[in-house]
């Protein structure tokens, strides 16, 4: 069993509460609870499947309360917490790595090898599912001279680190080199970095589907960008008419939307809803964070008691915050942003506290 606490705030009402995260091994029952009378979110999961099925799929759904952060409110703003989801691989990371498990469960293979940094939230959770599924797993880590409390655990959960030097690891695209280490530790399945891809997309597609199933209708929805695979799955899965809207983690990434259409043409998937990509929120650059980042960010959490990392979630709702907060965006129209999880990484960040 495992518990933690975090306030949270539910319907515009800022709820001291205690969230347990409940998953009696046996049956793999997943409960999570704000007080002991309130579940917010009933699954199951069967051993195996990685993926709790959502019984209900609004109640991950949270509204920020109405209180201002730095002078603008949020209370427009509905929080898909997937954080909240998945067990040991929070976030986004359950949705994408589905389709290469299944991959690998169909061709009898038991070892995953993939890539990533030092704090890589992929590997940690491939690690992380790997140890419970009784998978062998091999992490390519670029430039590992420093440990860190991710590499710490990814060992822990039993993966293979390969670390390679910066230069090597550029050769992540390289066929000839996938080959190589696809022979070295064969018989592997080669995940792409992030678990980008086509199976990757496919695994989003249950993403578009919570928000479909809620009956909410959004004007916009937002979501962080790293290979896009997210971001791809949301657009090819969401109904009705709302904008979609990635916001890049990375600075000057501009070849992000040939990628995401690669994704969807390899899958075979048209996009059903309008989309861009907010290229002015990367706050220096990959993992970097500005003191207008931190700023917000320290602001956002002490009123919202939501907790963010600055890679990802913290850039999506930094870009949001100021797009109301220069009157581009109306405060009435309703938003959601999608807590793609990656709340390991915050200990990388000692500011945060
Ligand atoms: C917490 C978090 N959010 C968002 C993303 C970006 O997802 P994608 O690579 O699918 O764009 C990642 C990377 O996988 C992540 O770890």
């Amino acid at each position: 069993m495992t518990s933690a606490s975090s306030p949270v705030c539910i319907a515009g009402a800022l709820v001291q509460a205690e969230i347990r995260a409940v998953m009696l091994a046996a049956t793999s029952i997943f409960l999570i609870m704000v007080s002991p009378s309130v579940v917010v979110f009933a699954g199951v999961a069967k051993r195996g499947t990685l993926l709790p099925m959502l019984t209900d799929s609004s109640t991950s759904m949270l509204q920020l309360c109405a209180d201002p952060v730095l002078g603008v409110s949020m209370r427009n703003v509905t929080v898909l917490r997937l954080d909240l989801l998945g067990g040991s691989a929070p976030g986004n990371k359950v949705f994408k790595l589905r389709g290469s498990l299944r991959a690998a469960q169909a061709r009898g293979i038991k070892r995953i090898l993939s890539f990533g940094g030092a704090w890589s939230n992929h590997l940690h959770a491939l690690a992380a599912v790997g140890a419970e599924l009784d998978l062998e797993t091999v992490g390519v880590v670029r430039g590992a001279e420093t440990e860190t409390p991710a590499l710490e655990d990814m060992r822990r959960w039993g993966m293979q680190i390969v670390p390679v030097s910066r230069e090597t690891y550029r050769r992540r695209f390289d066929s000839d080199w996938l080959a190589d280490l696809e022979q070295r530790h064969a018989p592997c399945l080669v995940v792409p970095e992030g678990g980008a891809g086509a199976d990757g997309l496919r695994g989003c597609l249950e993403i578009a589907d919570m928000v479909n199933r809620s009956g909410r209708i959004f004007s916009r929805v937002l979501v962080p960008v790293g290979t896009g695979t997210t971001l791809a799955g949301l657009i090819a899965g969401l109904r009705g008419s709302p904008e979609v809207f990635g916001v890049a983690a990375l600075k000057g990434a501009r070849d992000l939307e040939e990628r995401v259409q690669e994704y969807l043409h390899a899958s075979g998937l048209p996009a059903r809803v309008s989309w861009q990509i907010i290229h002015d929120a990367h706050c220096g650059g990959f993992a970097r964070t500005s003191a207008e980042l931190r700023a917000f960010m320290l602001a956002f959490e002490s009123v919202q008691r939501l907790p963010l990392e600055p890679v990802y979630t913290g850039k999506m709702l930094y870009a949001l915050h100021s797009r109301l907060a220069q009157g581009r965006w109306a405060e009435d129209e309703p938003v959601l942003v999608v807590h793609t999880g990656g709340l390991q990484g915050r200990r990388g960040y000692a500011w945060l506290g």
